[in-house]
């Protein structure tokens, strides 16, 4: 029996429920919306008014579309509303014991047939069906924020889920104008499995002092084209959220990526939650952020290059387009940069050791152009802030973008990239989900230009199994050691990922 699915209950609306609430009204669905009081209720709404007003005043949608979408929404306080619903879909805060206690009222309230939805993050989708009397109707549609734009939804089946339900809870998904890609229950899913791991990755290498954060956050935006850079996406996620997910992907990964960073902890502790109360990693306070003054500079008329190749001949040409000279030296001969005002030495791996071969080792700092926006800027601990900030100039002299950062293996791009595109292998050698569907889940859950396994295959899987032995000599970090597939993959020669995958 096929079931149809005309009138939703969206249970808690919040930023996710709201939205969730937003997509079903507009694929003219009756939705009962549900809060715990009249304050959080009348919350919900406003949200729903807002972002559907966003959408009238980009010519997205007529005032009279507006107003039939919201007329499709009622709002109440009472679960008990919910008893004629064909589809509950549940988006409360993500704590056990509130989700359990939702789901035996729901079991109570809603008809026979009502299939029971959660949108959790990372709880097991198991454990609440097993609150039920219907486990077999019980399944994860998980959405992204924001949810009227982002266009992947999860669906998560359980062991006891009923043949066929993952099935047509994928094509109410795509009645919705979302892609679904469905998966089993483990903790994190897909999308926040990957994400999570490279969001808190993040958190640690700001903690550790390797780059800023707004350094980190503009070298992934635009060397890699991201949305978002980390720091913004978990401020949009919030901070509460983000600290839940690490916490339940480590109980049931024990992998050190996903232990909370603390810096996560002490920000959830002191209430900056993100965006939702005003202030996270960043404050979205009124007023325009205050711009540092720039420090001392060396001055510069010679740049001494060290390095070979088409990338040394392109900096070369771009520095004389500028008006600068530039002097180049290989790395097994350093007497041509010896006199230059600043020394910059293209490479992705930590420089200091070159620094200790020039009588001036203040001047040199590593270069690694990434893309075609972003240089990041690498200081030794002997490089001085003069020459540092000098070359910062430079760098947005030749338009590209500045990334200030510690002379460390992969610097900050390539060393939160490459960690995530090794988990997405190890998700694929574990048989959990398919390389294509990985990349779907990352592009459409999270608006990325590319999933990992499209990114790896443009990289180039050498590059970035040899990036990933770099980064584990460095951290030594258990999770940075390249996956065994990946290393197996590249001395058998294979081309590319998804040659392998297909
Ligand atoms: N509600 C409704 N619509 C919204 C919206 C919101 N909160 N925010 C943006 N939009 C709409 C805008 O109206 C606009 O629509 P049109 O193109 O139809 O005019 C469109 O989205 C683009 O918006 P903007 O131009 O204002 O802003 P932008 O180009 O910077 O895009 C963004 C904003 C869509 C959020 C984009 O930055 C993005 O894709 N970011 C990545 C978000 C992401 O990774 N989400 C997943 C988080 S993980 C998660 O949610 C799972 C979990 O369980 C933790």
């Amino acid at each position: 029996m096929t079931r149809t699915f005309e009138t939703v209950g969206v249970v808690g609306l919040g930023t996710m429920g709201a939205g969730i609430a937003e997509v079903f009204a507009r694929a003219e669905m009756s939705v009962i919306g549900v809060e715990a009081d009249e304050a959080a209720l009348e919350r919900g709404r406003r949200h729903l008014e807002t972002s559907t007003a966003r959408a009238v005043a980009r010519d997205r949608m007529s005032a009279e579309q507006q107003s039939a979408l919201l007329g499709r929404i009622t709002f109440t306080t009472s679960r008990e509303d919910l008893a004629d619903v064909d589809l509950v879909v549940e988006a409360i805060p993500e704590l056990m014991e509130y989700k359990r206690g939702l789901f035996s009222d729901l079991d109570r309230i809603c008809k026979p047939s009502a299939v029971l939805a959660t949108n959790t993050s990372s709880l097991s989708v198991t454990a609440i069906a097993a609150t039920t009397s219907r486990p077999a109707q019980v399944v994860g549609m998980h959405f992204f924020n924001p949810a009227p734009v982002m266009r992947l939804v999860e669906v998560i089946g359980t062991v006891v889920t009923e043949d066929g339900l993952a099935g047509e809870i994928a094509d109410l998904a795509r009645r919705l104008g979302k892609t679904p890609v469905t998966v089993g229950d483990r903790a994190g899913f897909v999308v926040n499995r990957l994400l999570l791991g490279y969001l808190n990755h993040a958190c640690g290498l700001l903690e550790s002092g390797l780059a800023s954060r707004d350094d980190i956050d503009a070298a992934m935006k635009l060397g890699l084209g991201l949305p978002m850079g980390p720091f913004t996406l978990l401020d949009l996620i919030g901070l509460d959220t983000s600290y839940e997910v690490c916490e339940v992907l480590f109980r049931e990964s024990r992998d050190p990526r996903h232990a909370p960073a603390p810096v996560l902890r002490e920000f959830v502790t002191a209430g900056l939650l993100g965006r939702k109360t005003g202030r996270g990693f960043y404050s979205y306070a009124e007023g325009a952020p205050t711009v540092p003054e720039p420090g001392p500079r060396a001055a510069v008329s010679m740049v001494g290059i060290v390095g070979s190749g088409p990338e040394v001949a392109g900096l070369v040409a771009d520095l004389d387009a500028a008006g600068f000279k530039a002097t180049v030296a290989e790395r097994s001969d350093l007497t041509p940069v010896a006199d230059a005002d600043v020394v910059v030495a293209l490479s992705d791996r930590p420089v200091v050791e070159l620094a200790v071969r020039l009588s001036h080792p203040e001047r040199l700092v590593g270069l690694h152009l990434v893309g075609d926006r972003v240089a990041e800027v690498a200081s030794t601990v002997l490089t001085s802030e003069e020459v540092a900030g000098a070359v910062q100039d430079l760098v947005t002299v030749l338009r590209r973008t500045p990334v200030r950062c510690g002379d460390r293996a992969e610097m900050v791009v390539d060393a939160l990239l490459y960690p995530y595109l090794n988990d997405a292998v190890r998700m694929v050698d574990s048989g959990y989900a398919t390389a294509g569907d990985i990349d779907d889940a990352m592009r459409l859950g999270c608006g990325y230009p590319a999933g990992p396994f499209e990114m790896l295959d443009s990289i180039g899987l050498e590059r970035v199994r040899d990036g990933l032995r770099a980064l584990y000599a460095e951290y030594r970090e258990p999770s940075f050691a390249p996956a065994p597939l990946l290393d197996q993959l590249v001395t058998a020669g294979v081309p590319g990922f998804r040659a392998y995958a297909r």
